[in-house]
This record gives structure tokens, C-alpha cells and sequence, in this order.
């Protein structure tokens, strides 16, 4: 069995990270969200990886590169544009060739691994095998319509007025049939070859394909709101470890990550938070739900509930919450008179400051 990843795509609603990042690199708990779903793939006992990359794909080349750090073998498959997650199935075909497997959304972040829905379609030979769960706003998925039995009665994608309230997640396992189904269908109102409708064709054509839900956490981490989610829900089960330099005059409480060549100062780090390597905070408050990637400088700081990625500085800055903070950013105090806000921001961004 072999494993497929999309990583291409072009984020718009993580922007401006994703004007010169890859969606799926964004780090959760100061490990990219792409990486927790090959560590799924590769807990589930599939070696041979395809990775659909587009204009980012150097990023992920570099951060993924042959996969042997996985555990895993690589092969990059580059998409010339997003036209549908179909259309990845129908590029990688030299790559599948003739064996099932398991489709998996780059930027899906599912916690409980995959391991127990790739065994069940080991065993079962379905054509296709897809996971359902409730969400709130069922018109931004795939949706799902299920029979009393469970029997799947109906999929739509991104429909005005959906049926149910079951989303299709995004990772499916496939037999060679899929191959087929990408070829018979057309494209969608958005101009994709869409998943969802190949999926359908196999069920109108007769092939079995079998719903599953997912027992525990997943989320789609398109928006700031969902990767925040993300990284509260992962600091929420890491386990405790200083192994960088914290001084008698800080205090670090509750559940707290301070990596190795991280210094933390007259400081208050309050966890679940984690503190990355080279990392120096100084005078400063760390509060929960809090990432702060490798190289950072937080003086004179407080922030909670953000992402912070690295090499960035925050400096003279107080009660930053719910933020996501891109590489090499600085956010430091305006001094002086008149007491305005001073901004450089790239495109696409967003900044709420208290007046
Ligand atoms: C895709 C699929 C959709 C699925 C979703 C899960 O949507 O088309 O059916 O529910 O992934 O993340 P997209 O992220 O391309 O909008």
C-alpha cells in the first residue's frame, strides 16, 4: 500500500504566511502540520510516500526531503496549478500504479493516527474508504448523507444546503478503481477536479465505498482560529521537559517544553507552552497555549495563545493574545510622542490593536 499527500494549494486564508510559506509547514507545537500526518502514514506501516507539491514545493522539499527521517521513501510529484484534489490522483498514476492507498490532505490534522482505518481496509477490500465527522459549518466540506444503515445515500461538495452535518475528512483510502472515477468526471462550478465527485462516480458505478467515523480530534487547519485550536489541543498532551537554561528568578508552571539552547529569564512561562531551541525570553510572561519557534526573542513581553514562528522578536509588547506570528517578524514598542501604532505589514495581513 502506498501513500499519496497533498502539500500544494496556495493557502489564501492563512495569508501572508502563505504568500511565502507552504500551508502545511505551519508549525503546531513547533512541528509542522505535515509532518504529523507522514508520522500517521508511516505508524500505519506505509513506506512509499508521492507528495503533490505546487509553488511552494521547494519549502517542502527541503523540510521532508527523501522522508528517511520518517522512516519513509519520497517521491515528489509536482501539480502545475490547484485544479482539484481529483486531479492529484490523476498526475500521480505512474506513481500508484496498480497498488491501494491512502489519500491524505497535507493540511488535515487528525490526532489518533490512521493506523486502525488502513488495517480495516486491508481487511474488507473496498473500492474506497472515506471518514466522516460533525462539524458545525458542514457548507464549507464535503457532506456526507447517510442511510439508517450507514449506507452512504448521497455526497455533495461545498453544498449551499447541506443534508447533514457529517464532513468528509480529508483522508481517504482508495483501490486502483479511483483511477477510473478521476477520469470520468468533470470539472466543478470552482473549475477542480473534485475528490468528492470521484468518489460518487464509484458509487454510481456500482464500486463499494464504506464510511467510517473518526473518533477523536481532526481539523482542517485552513483559518488563524483552527491552527490555534490545533497547537492548544497538542500542548494540552505534550510532555514536560527543560531542557534549556531557566533561571531561579522565573517561574515555569503546568506543562511546559523549554528546549535545549533555550534561556528563559525573570520570566513567567505558563504552560501548556513550548519554548524553542536558541529561544531567549527575558523579562517577559509566557502564558498558555503559547508556541514560540527556535530563535526567538520575547523581552519585556506577554503573549498568550499564539504561534509564534522563528526567528522572530517581540520586544516591549504586552497582552499580544491569539496571534500567529510569521518568521523573522519583530513587534516592538513605538516610543515616544504621539502615541500611534507604527506598521509595516506585508499583503494580506491582519492586525487588531486596542486604541
Ligand atoms: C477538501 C475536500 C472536502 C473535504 C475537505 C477536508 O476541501 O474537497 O470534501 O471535506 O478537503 O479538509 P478543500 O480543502 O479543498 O476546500
Amino acid at each position: 500500500m502506498k501513500a499519496l499527500v497533498l502539500a500544494g494549494g496556495k493557502g489564501t486564508r492563512l495569508r501572508p504566511l502563505t504568500h511565502t510559506s507552504a500551508k502545511q509547514l505551519v508549525p503546531v507545537a513547533n512541528k509542522p502540520v505535515l509532518y504529523y500526518g507522514l508520522e500517521a502514514i508511516r505508524d500505519a506501516g506505509i513506506i512509499s510516500v508521492g507528495i503533490i507539491i505546487g509553488d511552494t514545493g521547494a519549502e517542502v522539499r527541503a523540510a521532508v526531503g527523501d522522508g528517511s527521517r520518517f522512516g519513509l521513501h519520497v517521491t515528489y510529484i509536482p501539480q502545475e496549478a490547484p485544479l482539484g484534489l481529483a486531479h492529484c490522483v490523476l498526475i500521480a498514476r505512474d506513481f500508484l500504479a496498480d497498488e491501494p492507498f491512502v489519500m491524505y490532505l497535507g493540511d488535515n490534522f487528525l490526532i489518533g493516527g490512521i493506523a486502525d482505518l488502513v488495517d480495516a481496509f486491508r481487511m474488507a477490500h473496498y473500492d474506497a474508504q472515506i471518514l466522516l465527522t460533525k462539524v458545525t459549518e458542514p457548507q464549507f466540506y464535503g457532506v456526507a448523507e447517510l442511510g439508517p444503515e450507514g449506507k452512504i445515500l448521497r455526497l455533495e461538495e461545498k453544498p449551499e444546503c447541506p443534508r447533514s452535518d457529517l464532513a468528509i475528512v480529508g483522508v481517504y483510502t482508495f483501490s486502483p478503481a479511483i483511477h477510473q472515477a478521476v477520469r470520468a468526471i468533470t470539472p466543478s462550478a470552482r473549475g477542480e477536479l473534485e475528490i468528492t465527485d470521484a468518489i460518487k462516480w464509484l458509487i454510481d458505478n456500482g464500486f463499494s465505498v464504506h464510511s467510517h467515523f473518526v473518533t477523536g480530534y481532526w481539523k482542517d487547519t485552513g483559518r488563524l482560529e483552527d491552527m490555534l485550536e490545533c497547537n492548544r489541543i497538542v500542548l494540552e498532551m505534550i510532555a514536560p521537559g527543560v531542557r534549556g537554561m531557566v533561571d531561579t528568578r522565573s517561574e515555569v508552571t503546568g506543562n511546559v517544553i523549554i528546549e535545549a539552547g533555550a534561556s528563559v529569564e525573570r520570566s513567567v512561562i505558563r504552560g501548556p507552552a513550548v519554548i524553542g531551541a536558541g529561544t531567549k525570553v527575558s523579562s517577559s510572561y509566557v502564558g498558555p497555549y503559547t508556541s514560540i519557534a527556535e530563535n526567538c526573542l520575547l523581552q519585556d513581553a506577554e503573549v498568550e495563545y499564539a504561534i509564534v514562528l522563528k526567528g522572530s522578536t517581540i520586544k516591549g509588547v504586552s497582552r499580544l493574545t491569539y496571534s500567529l506570528i510569521g518568521r523573522n517578524v519583530e513587534v516592538t514598542r513605538a516610543e515616544g510622542v504621539p502615541n500611534t501604532h507604527q506598521l509595516m505589514l506585508g499583503d494580506h495581513s491582519k492586525v487588531q490593536v486596542r486604541a
